[in-house]
């Protein structure tokens, strides 16, 4: 059970976004523990993304509060965010053209001090499986190796908190498989907070401890998969628009 008194290890309060003269975001609040995997559903243009871009520290929220083991980070840049371990993925997994995959790597260790050791990137390739020549170019990468490529580049900093948004988009079954153990080890092995974004509800069931249902930038569910799959309104959100 939750214990409401201690800190979580990740929480923001009464988040509120506006965007090009229009509200994304209405008063929306999450909390995330050590080990604890929250899943993120909604149908497209909910305001997903932009949770993230604000929980990161990309854009600025009009209101609200962010805490990292009980700190305000609000007012935080994205590099100070980073810093303190928390690591976000993009939903489109890009990665530079130019590079191989060791030179990213290498340019990961080095994107801030103190700069990662190549033992750090070596264990973090390790930890996510990623098992390629290091001399190929990134971009020639398929989307599992990419995904796993660019958490090993968050993992050597050895994150505490990570965002990852829709990080099964095109894989194929086995790859969603592949990935499902890798999130369950990363929270349940590594003690690590984890909030994903994912349209794919067969990851959810094995690796979500709790999910929120955002819709039209406003919070409409929160509970087990299970509960919010019977839920009448997330149903009429979720599944009966047309949209998933
Ligand atoms: N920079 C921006 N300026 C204006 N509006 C924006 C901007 N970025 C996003 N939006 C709008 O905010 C709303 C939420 O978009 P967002 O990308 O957060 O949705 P999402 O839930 O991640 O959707 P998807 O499932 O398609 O990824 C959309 O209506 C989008 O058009
Ligand atoms: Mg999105």
């Amino acid at each position: 059970m939750v214990d409401l008194d201690r800190s979580p290890l990740f929480d923001c309060t009464g988040i509120c976004l506006d965007l090009g003269g229009r509200e994304i975001l209405n008063d929306i609040s999450l909390r995330v523990e050590s080990g604890e995997v929250l899943g993120i559903i909604g149908p497209n243009g909910a305001g997903k993304t932009s949770l993230f871009e604000v929980l990161s520290g990309r854009i600025q929220a009009r209101s609200g509060s962010i805490r990292f083991r009980g700190e305000a980070i609000t007012d935080l840049k994205l590099y100070e965010r980073a810093r303190l371990g928390i690591g976000r993925t993009y939903q489109t997994p890009v990665v530079p053209d130019e590079l191989t995959v060791g030179e990213v790597l290498k340019a990961a260790r080095q994107a801030y001090k103190p700069y990662c050791t190549r033992h750090q990137a070596e264990w973090a390739c390790e930890l996510v499986h990623l098992d390629i020549t290091m001399h190929l170019p990134a971009a020639s990468l398929e989307t599992l190796n990419r995904r796993k490529l660019l958490l090993a580049c968050l993992l050597m900093r050895h994150c505490s908190m990570l965002l990852l948004d829709e990080p099964a988009a095109g894989m194929i079954n086995s790859e969603v498989d592949e990935f499902d153990h890798l999130i369950r080890r990363l929270s349940k092995e590594l003690n690590i907070g984890i909030a994903i974004v994912e349209h794919r509800l067969e990851l959810l069931e094995t690796i979500a401890d709790s999910v929120m249902v955002i819709d039209a930038g406003q919070t409409i569910a929160n509970g087990s998969l299970a509960e919010i799959l019977h839920d009448p309104n997330v149903h009429e959100a979720y599944f009966e628009n047309g949209s998933n």
